[in-house]
C-alpha cells in the first residue's frame, strides 16, 4: 500500500513538472544560447549563397543568349551582274542577277536590293564598270538615302569600286541606283555587290 501511494505520488509530481515545461512558451532551444548564434550565422551564410546563386544565374542566362546569337548564321551575300550593256535610267536599281552567295536570304535578285534581317553593323562593297563612251554615276543607297556616288569615266575600262559600313535597323534596305541621268553601263561579271553583318 505504501509503495503504491509512492508511485501515485512520483506519476503526479511528473505530470506537474511536464506540463510546467511544456506550458513555457520559451523554446526549449533558446535555453542554448550558442546554438541560437550559430543558426543564426547559418542562416545569414544561405542568404549570401542563395544571392551569389541568383547573381551567376541571371549572368549565365546573358552568356548563353550572346552565345545563342553569336552561333547564329550572320547575313552575307554576293551578287554578280552577269548583263552585257545596259542602259540604265534614272531611278533604276542595279540587278545583280547572279547570286552566288546569300545566307539567309536578305539579298533579292528581283529587286537587288538588301534587306537587313536585324540591327547590326554591316559591310558592304563592289565594283561597277562605265560603257564608253558613256561615264557611269551610280548612288549607293541606304532605305532611300544616297550614302555615296560611285562615278566611273567613259573611258574604256573605268570603273569605280566601294566600299561602307553602314549602322542598320531590322527592315532598312541598302542597294545601287541611277540617281539621274541615262548611262549604259557593263554588267559582263565586271560588277558586283556583296555585304555581310560584322556585329
Ligand atoms: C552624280 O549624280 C549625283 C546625283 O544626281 C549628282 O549630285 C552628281 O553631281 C553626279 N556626278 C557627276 C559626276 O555627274
Amino acid at each position: 500500500m505504501g509503495l503504491l501511494v509512492h508511485i501515485f505520488a512520483a506519476i503526479v509530481a511528473l505530470n506537474l513538472v511536464g506540463r510546467a515545461a511544456l506550458q513555457t512558451d520559451q523554446p526549449v532551444l533558446d535555453l542554448f544560447p550558442e546554438f541560437n548564434s550559430l543558426k543564426t550565422s547559418y542562416h545569414q551564410t544561405i542568404q549570401t549563397f542563395q544571392s551569389e546563386f541568383q547573381t551567376i544565374q541571371s549572368e549565365l542566362a546573358t552568356v548563353k543568349s550572346k552565345l545563342q546569337s553569336f552561333s547564329e548564321p550572320r547575313p552575307a551575300f554576293l551578287a554578280v551582274w552577269t548583263a552585257d550593256t545596259v542602259a540604265l535610267r534614272s531611278g533604276d536599281i542595279i540587278k545583280f542577277n547572279h547570286v552566288v552567295t546569300d545566307i539567309g536570304n536578305d539579298y533579292s535578285s528581283s529587286t537587288g536590293k538588301f534587306k537587313a534581317p536585324k540591327q547590326g553593323t554591316y559591310f558592304f562593297g563592289g565594283t561597277v564598270v562605265s560603257a564608253p563612251p558613256d561615264p557611269l554615276n551610280l548612288s549607293l543607297m541606304k532605305s532611300g538615302t544616297p550614302i555615296m556616288n560611285p562615278y566611273a569615266t567613259g573611258t574604256q575600262g573605268d570603273s569605280y569600286t566601294f566600299t561602307a559600313v553602314l549602322q542598320l535597323n531590322a527592315g532598312d534596305t541598302v542597294y545601287v541606283q541611277k540617281p539621274s541621268g541615262a548611262e549604259k553601263a557593263y554588267g559582263r561579271s565586271h560588277s558586283i555587290f556583296s555585304g555581310f553583318m560584322i556585329f
